[in-house]
Parts: C-alpha cells; sequence; structure tokens
C-alpha cells in the first residue's frame, strides 16, 4: 500500500506553499508553525504523519538563520512522529555561496547546513538552482535539483520577448557558464562571458568579456541577483561593448540592500526572477521586476517523488 503524500510549509514563503498545493490538489498540512514568546521557533503538527510520505516546503531565504531552524524543527516533529519518509523541498537554499573556503580560516557553511539537514531526519532535499551543483555532494541522502531554465522559456517563448537570431546570453561571472550555455543551447543563440572578480564580500567589479556582443539583445543569466552590483555591472559592460538591449532572467531574488535602486537606475530592461523567494512591496512595485512562478515545476517533482517516477525530464 503506498504512503499517504501530506505537505507542510514553513513562513519562508506562504504564498508559494499555497500554489504547490492548489497544483497537487491536495490540502496543506494542519501544523503550527511560529515561536514561544522568547523567540524560539515552535512547531506542533496537528495530524498524524504515521507512515506518511511528508514533504515539508521551506526556502532558506532571509532571515536565513530563523528559515533553517524551522525546517530543521519541522522535520524533527515529521521524524518523532514516525513519517515514512521526509523531503524537504527548499525552492532557495540559503548559504550555498559559502560552499568553499574563500579564504584561510572560513567556514564551508553550505556544508555546515546540510548536516544539520541530515541530522534533523531528511530522507531526500528537493532544490532548485543551487549555486553549484556540487552542492549535491554534501549530502549523502538523495538530491533532485530543479532548474528554472524550463520556467523561463516558457515565458519568452508565450511573450515573444525573443529573437534568437539577435540573442546572446551572457553568464555574468565564469561560475555562471554551464548555465548560461544551456540556456543558449535551448535558444539555439550565441554565449558571452564576463569575467568578474569579487575582492570583498558583495562587491564585484568586471574585468573582461569573452563573446561578442555589439549590437546584440543579451539575456543576462544568473542563479542569484543580491544586492544587484553583478547584474548592474555586467549590464553597464554589456551596453559600453555596444549590446543593443540588455535584460536578465535570474533565479532568485534575493535582493538585498542596494538592489532595488541600483536596479531601478540600470538600463536594464527587464528582470525576470522566480517566486522561489517572497518579492516585498518594493520589489513587486518595481516595473522592470517581473516575477513567474516555479510552483508547477516543484509540484510536478513532489508527484513523482511520490510515485517513485522518473524526474529527469524536468531538468531539461
Ligand atoms: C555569484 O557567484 C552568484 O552567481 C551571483 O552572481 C551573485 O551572488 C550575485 O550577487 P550580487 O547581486 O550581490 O552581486
Amino acid at each position: 500500500m503506498s504512503s499517504e503524500m501530506l505537505l507542510f510549509g514553513g513562513q519562508a514563503n506562504p504564498p508559494l506553499y499555497k500554489k504547490i498545493c492548489d497544483y497537487l490538489n491536495i490540502d496543506p498540512g494542519h501544523a503550527f508553525v511560529g515561536q514561544f514568546s522568547d523567540g524560539e521557533t515552535r512547531v506542533e503538527l496537528k495530524q498524524s504523519v504515521r507512515g506518511a510520505d511528508v514533504f515539508i516546503i521551506q526556502s532558506t531565504c532571509e532571515p536565513a538563520n530563523h528559515h533553517i531552524m524551522e525546517a530543521l524543527v519541522l522535520v524533527d516533529a515529521c521524524r518523532r512522529a514516525s513519517a515514512k519518509q521526509i523531503t524537504l523541498v527548499t525552492p532557495y537554499f540559503g548559504y550555498a555561496r559559502q560552499e568553499k573556503k574563500s579564504a584561510p580560516r572560513t567556514p564551508v557553511t553550505a556544508r555546515l547546513v546540510a548536516n544539520l539537514m541530515e541530522a534533523a531526519g531528511i530522507s531526500r532535499l528537493l532544490s532548485l538552482e543551487l549555486h553549484n551543483s556540487a552542492l549535491q555532494g554534501f549530502f549523502n541522502v538523495p538530491v533532485d535539483h530543479l532548474f528554472a531554465k524550463p520556467v523561463f522559456c516558457q515565458y519568452f517563448q508565450e511573450y515573444g520577448r525573443i529573437d534568437p537570431k539577435q540573442l546572446t546570453v551572457v553568464s555574468p561571472d565564469a561560475g555562471g557558464v554551464e548555465r548560461a550555455r544551456a540556456l543558449a543551447k535551448q535558444f539555439c543563440c550565441e554565449l558571452a562571458i564576463i569575467d568578474k572578480r569579487r575582492d570583498r564580500p558583495n562587491q564585484s567589479a568586471v574585468r573582461h568579456l569573452v563573446g561578442e556582443v555589439s549590437g546584440r539583445d543579451c539575456l543576462i543569466v544568473d542563479d542569484i541577483v543580491d544586492t544587484g552590483g553583478s547584474l548592474v555591472n555586467a549590464t553597464h559592460t554589456l551596453l559600453e561593448k555596444g549590446a543593443r538591449t540588455v535584460r536578465a532572467a535570474i533565479t532568485h531574488p534575493v535582493l538585498s540592500g542596494p538592489a532595488l535602486a541600483l536596479i531601478r537606475e540600470a538600463p536594464l530592461e527587464e528582470l525576470l526572477v522566480t517566486d522561489s523567494i517572497p518579492l516585498s512591496e518594493e520589489a513587486l512595485a518595481c516595473k522592470k521586476i517581473v516575477q513567474v512562478s516555479i510552483a508547477g515545476l516543484i509540484a510536478d517533482a513532489i508527484r513523482r517523488i511520490h510515485q517513485q517516477t522518473s524526474i529527469s525530464s524536468l531538468f531539461l
């Protein structure tokens, strides 16, 4: 007999959790997720999960520490209540950029977070556009890694924003080349790469541009837009090198610090992001920012994991 599928959500992204439930035509799990008076995380499952196939939806976005703790406590509650399988779904996986020692005597925090998730009792992880695919190796349990590419492609096809003959897909740094190449292949268009250096945290500078962008419509593709520095520097560089237009498709809208002010000022036509992280009122009011939903993609992956069928076709 197959086990019952149950979904629970943390407080990081309620609208996305609701949409995923709607796609799956399933009621949100009955649970209290909140805080004690002193700020400690408080979780209480209000229904049985014994023998169930549980999915916990939680983007570990800002405030990352709080949302990670909430995910861990939810997993612990489900494990102690005898769930059969617990899949943690992190549409945005915080701390992913700290995946190696960037200098002597610095931590590898992404690995620490992976260890904590396993110690809490996850059976598997489902995530989207991890900063580095090698993060899968930080886990001993299976990791299913989705990409936003199908959702972005669908948007551009529906709204006809792209003429592949005029288009150059641009990676704003060497680390993102694989991602940009995959989209360029999909559109059968040119690829360009920016050589970005980061001498200090949250500050980046463009060094070189590899590829031809003069007279082209450029599409910058990245995993994260955080302070907006990488995106805005890349935009200026492309226009200085003669690009006709610049737009961007970036999966996770972290949008911290000066990001919105920079984006509003930048000569960027459009910034396409997903709903892996909820947008602030200010970001929603920014006309350049367009948000597409990854709820259907994640719901599809959850359904396939539950039915134990392949999800590899979703990677394409
Ligand atoms: C870095 O390698 C990432 O792929 C992003 O380019 C980066 O995190 C964006 O950060 P920011 O918006 O602060 O420049």
